[in-house]
């Protein structure tokens, strides 16, 4: 059967990427993209959608027979910490709503991203492993912990296939992020090609896992494509892409902008930060479905700063 696929929260950092990655894959008639709000970025079907609204979702899992959901609609770490409750509302009932969705129509996969906001205190920082102990420090965090266990449950109680990646800040030319701790590495960009000083909001030396868009999209697709049986995680993937500083990525830039200037302001964010991994360990992901990213921080930086200069001239 072909597949008819259903992304919610295509609007976002990952959805809009993510979404035309679909539709050159299956087709642009079988991707249907919906956010709450209308966008005119995509070709192809868009449906407005509400994932606070169980009703709306299911009627559009009926009206288009969808076999598999992409749900990514979610308030992230920073802005989630402005405002507890009702970031773990929205994160929590809409996933439900997925899931019980998904569910009740007999979708065949559903798409759960998870974070690297699920670790906390009492991990290894470096190499962070699969089933390192999970005391997440944003709402965010714990929305994405409880998620996956309720990814896990869906797959073990009702033999939904959820798959899930826990996601490194994710770092692309394509879309801006909105409201990460890890927003700094795509913002840093748009300022050092309009040769304006950027002001960091993390210290020079908070080292984070990050991973280039090329490669998130390129892990789900591979991900959600795995054979059923070669899944052994049911709760969330390890997936590593690269390490690196603020100060580590502006040295970089400085080879590209000689005149690039950066400033230090942390602020909350930096808390964040510090309860976060630096690098992790994806030996499952490896495993179980070939996982290995393409870019680091050079070849990153390099097609970041290509993609964005309007005559696509860099040196050296
Ligand atoms: N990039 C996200 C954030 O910073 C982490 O999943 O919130």
């Amino acid at each position: 059967m072909t597949d008819t696929i259903l992304i919610i929260g295509a609007n976002g950092q990952l959805g809009t990427v993510l979404t035309k990655s679909l539709q050159n894959a299956y087709g642009l008639d079988r991707v249907i993209a919906s956010d709450i709000h209308r966008s005119t970025s995509f070709e192809g079907r868009f449906e407005i959608l509400d994932a606070n609204q169980f009703e709306a979702i299911m009627e559009c899992l009926v009206k288009y027979k969808i076999t598999q959901v992409y749900h990514l609609a979610a308030i992230l770490s920073a802005n989630g910490e402005k405002r507890p409750i009702p970031t773990w509302n929205l994160n929590m009932n809409t996933y439900f709503n997925v899931l019980e969705a998904a569910r009740l129509a007999e979708v065949s996969k559903v798409f759960f991203p998870s974070s690297i906001a699920v670790f906390g205190d009492h991990i290894p920082k470096i190499y962070t492993p699969q089933n390192g102990t999970l005391i997440p420090s944003t709402v965010y965090g714990m929305s994405k912990v409880a998620g996956e266990n309720w990814s896990h449950y869906y797959f073990k109680r009702y033999g939904l296939d959820v798959r899930s990646i826990r996601y490194p800040g994710i770092i692309g030319y394509q879309s801006l992020p909105g409201g990460g701790t890890t927003d700094y590495a795509v913002d840093i960009f748009h300022k050092a090609v309009a040769h304006q000083v950027f002001e960091c909001f993390l210290k020079p030396d908070a080292m984070l896992p990050m991973i280039y868009m090329d490669d998130a999209i390129r892990a789900t697709m591979e991900l959600m494509e795995a054979p059923s049986q070669n899944i052994s995680v049911r709760t969330g993937y390890n997936v590593a892409g690269m390490s690196f500083t603020p100060a580590e990525l502006a040295q970089v830039i400085t080879g590209f902008f000689s005149d690039f200037k950066i400033s230090y302001q942390p602020d909350f964010r930096q808390n964040i930060a510090d309860s976060w991994p630096e690098s992790i360990d994806d030996t499952p992901a490896q495993k179980d479905w070939n996982w290995k990213p393409a870019f680091d921080l050079m070849t990153m930086t390099r097609d970041m700063i290509k993609q964005l200069t309007p005559d696509n001239s860099i040196k050296p």
